[in-house]
């Protein structure tokens, strides 16, 4: 082909998707297949933004409401902001494209962690801006110091990704550890360094020290919170998220996204899902758990694991089995469970798995059974 692609475009590598269950079923011609493979809730979609949606079928030849009106509204009201404050996306994903569109040109950068959730640096280098990556520390956690000095030294670094736990790792910054490291972001280049603190799997999180998101987006000026009804709320096939700015960031964000870029299925669901409460508390409780009989299941096999504050966790196939990662998701397809490997996040030894029901774990540990009594033979 002559057509010449710009070279960003020409070298990026797309993002690596959860492979679907009919294709597992296709390629291996298993028949029951789980996927524990994209950090879905495995209880499904919550009843009542079903039934929302179901209702608003008849009006599916409408455009939707392009100011996400009433969603925006539940939603300012749950985080106790403006309705101004508040930026829909297709999926928390759009939003970061969006605040990346709005703060950067080609030729910026953003910063880091190694291990930090893909969809970051490949929004980034989509539009032109590159990721610094700071390495992670010995226990697989941010490094907080290593991420302040590349913003310091670098005057195009435009946009900070923290993933608050990160996904794959579910390793987690503490709120002493972000409080320092946001006093002295503000301090760079006049505030105009800005901070992502995506809180995909904040629902799920029991640790007391990491921090609310919402509290640190008030005491700083340069920070904006992301969320998501992909998993607690378990509408990640309806794609939407949310940002909370300043209105005076919203602006600009607003004006670089499109019209309908959230669906009008989209907004009813998610708004009924809010005002699920039994489903949200069913679905942590579901997780913690599945979570405890998980770790409990790798302790016991003794397959290291990092500990978790998500609905996943990552564990080391190389320790556990002699295996690469995508040497046990292979063999696992095989035995109908899909799971996640990350080689592509520089983590050839790992796999991610979901936590799911409890019978689904039960269909999991059977497969990790098979894989260690194969390997002892
Ligand atoms: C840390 C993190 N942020 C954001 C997302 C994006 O979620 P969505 O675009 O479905 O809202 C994910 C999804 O896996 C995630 O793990």
């Amino acid at each position: 082909m002559s057509i010449q692609f710009p070279s960003y475009i020409e070298q990026l590598k797309p993002y690596i998707a959860g492979k679907p269950i009919e294709e597992t079923q296709r390629e291996y011609g298993v028949k029951r297949v789980i996927k524990l493979a994209s950090n879905e809730n495995p209880l499904g979609p919550s009843p009542k933004a079903v039934a929302a949606i179901k209702k608003s079928m008849k009006d599916l030849q409408l455009y939707p409401d392009a100011s996400g009106y009433r969603l925006r509204h539940a939603l300012s009201k749950l985080e106790k902001v403006s309705f101004d404050e508040i930026v829909l996306g297709n999926g928390s994903n759009e939003v970061i494209e969006l605040l990346i569109r709005s703060f950067c040109v080609p030729g910026d950068f953003m910063v880091a962690s190694d291990g930090v959730f893909a969809a970051y640096p490949i929004s980034a280098r989509i539009q032109g801006v590159d990721t610094l990556f700071s390495r992670m520390t010995q226990d697989f956690r941010f490094d907080l110091p290593a991420m302040l000095e590349l913003i310091r030294s670098n005057p195009r670094v435009k946009l900070v990704a923290i993933p608050n736990p990160n996904n794959p790792t579910g390793t987690y910054v503490t709120e002493r550890e972000l409080t320092v490291f946001l006093s002295e972001v503000e301090k760079v280049r006049d505030g105009s360094v800005h901070v992502i603190l995506d809180y995909a799997y904040w629902e799920y999180v029991n640790a007391k020290d990491l921090p609310d998101p919402v509290a640190l987006y008030r005491r700083f000026s340069n920070v904006s919170v992301l969320k998501t009804f992909s998993k607690i709320y378990g509408l990640g096939g309806l794609r939407v998220g949310y940002g909370i700015m300043r209105p005076d960031l919203a602006k600009y964000v607003q004006k670089v996204r499109m019209p309908f870029n959230v669906s009008g299925p989209g907004l009813v669901g998610a708004e009924a899902a809010l005002g699920d409460k039994e489903f949200i508390k069913k679905s942590i409780r579901i997780n913690r758990e599945g979570l405890k009989t998980m770790k409990k299941f790798f302790t016991d096999l003794e397959i290291p694991f990092l500990p978790s504050q998500g609905n996943f966790l990552l564990i080391n196939t190389r320790q556990g089995f002699g295996m690469s990662g995508p040497e046990v998701f292979e063999a696992c397809l095989r035995l109908g469970v899909i799971f996640r490997p990350v080689a592509n996040y520089g983590l050839p030894d790992w796999l991610r798995v979901t936590v799911g029901t409890s019978s689904q774990n039960r269909v999991a540990q059977k497969a990790f059974l098979s894989l260690k009594k194969h390997k002892n033979r």
